[in-house]
C-alpha cells in the first residue's frame, strides 16, 4: 500500500477549525485501506509570522518540499494588516506556489443542485454549472520583475508590476487545460486582452498553435478577460474550460466562484509538473475562500470547500478516482439532506455548526460505502 506525507497547514482565522474536520476525513480514507496518509502540522501566515517573524520559515518550506502534497487552510487577518509587506500573511502562499512551482491552479465552480438558490443568478441560469478556471500561478504580474516603487527625482512615487509571460510558461498552462478540456467535453475558452497587452497577443498565439498541433479535437474560443468576466455573470454555463493568466484567473475565479452560491464551497488544487521519473507532482490544495477572521473560533465556518480539496488531492495526487468521487457524493448528499452551515442556509433547511458538518459528511461517508 502506497504511503502519501501529508503537511497540513491550517494558517490563520477559519483555517484552523476546517482543518480539524478534513484531519477526520483524512484518517477515515486511511483507515479504509487503499492508501496511507501520514502527515505532520505547521504554521503558516500570521500564525507562522507570530512565531518566527515570518509568513513561513525554511523548516516548514523543507517539509513541503518532502511532502506528496500540501493541504493549505487560510491566511490574513486584520491582526496583520501593518506588517512589512515582505512578511505579510499572503507572501507564505506566494512562496509555496512559487518554490514548489506550482505553476497550475485548477478551480472548478460547481453549483450543487441544492444550492441553486443561494446564487445571485438565477436558478436557470446556474443550474447544472460545470466551469473549470485553469488558471496560471507562477507567472505573471504575480511574480515579474522589476516589482517596486521608487522614489522619482521630483520626489513623486513610481510604483511598477511586471506582466510577463514566456513561450513555455504559455504552453505547459495551455496543455493542462486542453488535457483536462478532453476528460470534460473538449471545449476549452482562453482569455486574454490582447486588444491591449503584449503579454495578451503571445498568450494567444501560443494557445492556438498549441490547440492546433496538439489538439485538434478540442474546440478552442478565445475571449477578452472582461467580456469573460462580463459573459460568466450573463450565461455562465457556455462554459466548461477557460485559461487564463494569473491575475485573469484571480479575478474570473471569484467571479465564477460566487455564481455557485458560496465561497466556502470551492476548493481548489495547484499542480506543478510530473516528475521525469517517479511521475509524481508537487501539489497544494487549499479552499478558495479565505480566512474569515470575522467569524473565526465561533464554530460556524463551512468546512466543505476544505474538505472537497482533500476531494481534489484524492484525485489528481494520488490517483484515487473512486474516492474523490464518493467523498464529493457524500458532499453532496448531506447537502441534498438539507444541512447548510450559515453561509448557504436559507429558510426550511438546518443550520448546523463547522464540527455538525464534518461530522455528517464523515456518516455520509459510512452509508455510501458500507
Ligand atoms: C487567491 C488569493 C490570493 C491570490 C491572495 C491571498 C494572495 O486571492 O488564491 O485567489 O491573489 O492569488
Ligand atoms: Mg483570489
Amino acid at each position: 500500500m502506497t504511503t502519501y506525507k501529508l503537511l497540513l497547514l491550517p494558517g490563520d482565522g477559519i483555517g484552523t477549525e476546517i482543518m480539524a474536520e478534513v484531519k477526520t476525513v483524512i484518517d477515515w480514507f486511511g483507515k479504509r485501506g487503499v492508501a496511507s496518509f501520514e502527515y505532520e502540522q505547521d504554521l503558516a501566515g500570521g500564525a507562522a509570522y507570530d512565531a518566527h517573524g515570518k509568513a513561513i520559515s525554511e523548516a516548514t518550506m523543507k517539509l513541503a518540499q518532502e511532502s506528496d502534497a500540501v493541504i493549505f487552510g487560510a491566511v490574513g487577518g486584520p491582526k496583520w494588516d501593518s506588517v512589512p509587506y515582505d512578511v505579510r500573511p499572503e507572501a507564505a502562499l506566494l512562496r509555496l506556489r512559487k518554490d514548489l512551482e506550482l505553476f497550475a491552479n485548477l478551480r472548478p465552480a460547481i453549483c450543487y443542485p441544492a444550492l441553486a438558490d443561494a446564487s445571485s443568478l438565477k436558478r436557470e441560469l446556474v443550474e447544472g454549472l460545470d466551469i473549470l478556471i485553469v488558471r496560471e500561478l507562477t507567472g505573471g504580474v504575480y511574480f515579474g520583475s522589476p516589482k517596486e516603487i521608487v522614489t522619482l527625482e521630483n520626489g513623486e512615487k513610481r510604483a511598477v508590476d511586471t506582466q510577463l509571460y514566456t513561450t513555455s510558461e504559455i504552453e505547459r498552462i495551455a496543455r493542462v487545460a486542453f488535457d483536462l478540456a478532453k476528460t470534460r467535453s473538449s471545449r476549452v475558452a482562453s482569455a486574454e486582452k490582447r486588444n491591449v497587452m503584449k503579454s495578451g497577443v503571445l498568450w494567444n498565439q501560443v494557445v492556438t498553435k498549441v490547440g492546433k498541433e496538439e489538439y485538434a479535437d478540442v474546440a478552442l474560443e478565445h475571449v477578452l478577460a472582461d467580456n469573460c468576466a462580463m459573459q460568466l455573470v450573463r450565461r455562465p454555463k457556455q462554459y466548461d474550460v477557460i485559461v487564463c493568466d494569473n491575475l485573469f484567473g484571480d479575478i474570473l475565479s471569484d467571479v465564477a466562484a460566487m455564481l455557485t452560491g458560496s465561497l466556502g464551497m470551492l476548493p481548489s488544487a495547484a499542480l506543478g509538473a510530473p516528475d521525469a521519473t517517479t511521475g509524481r507532482r508537487k501539489s497544494m490544495y487549499e479552499p478558495v475562500h479565505g480566512s474569515a477572521p470575522d467569524i473565526a473560533g465561533q464554530g460556524i465556518s463551512n468546512p466543505i470547500a476544505m474538505i472537497a480539496s482533500f476531494a481534489m488531492a484524492l484525485r489528481y495526487s494520488f490517483g484515487l478516482v473512486e474516492e474523490a468521487d464518493l467523498l464529493d457524493r457524500a458532499i453532496s448528499s448531506v447537502l441534498s439532506k438539507g444541512l447548510r452551515t450559515g453561509d448557504i442556509y436559507t429558510e426550511g433547511t438546518t443550520k448546523v455548526g463547522t464540527k455538525e458538518m464534518g461530522a455528517a459528511i464523515l456518516a455520509e461517508l459510512d452509508t455510501l460505502s458500507a
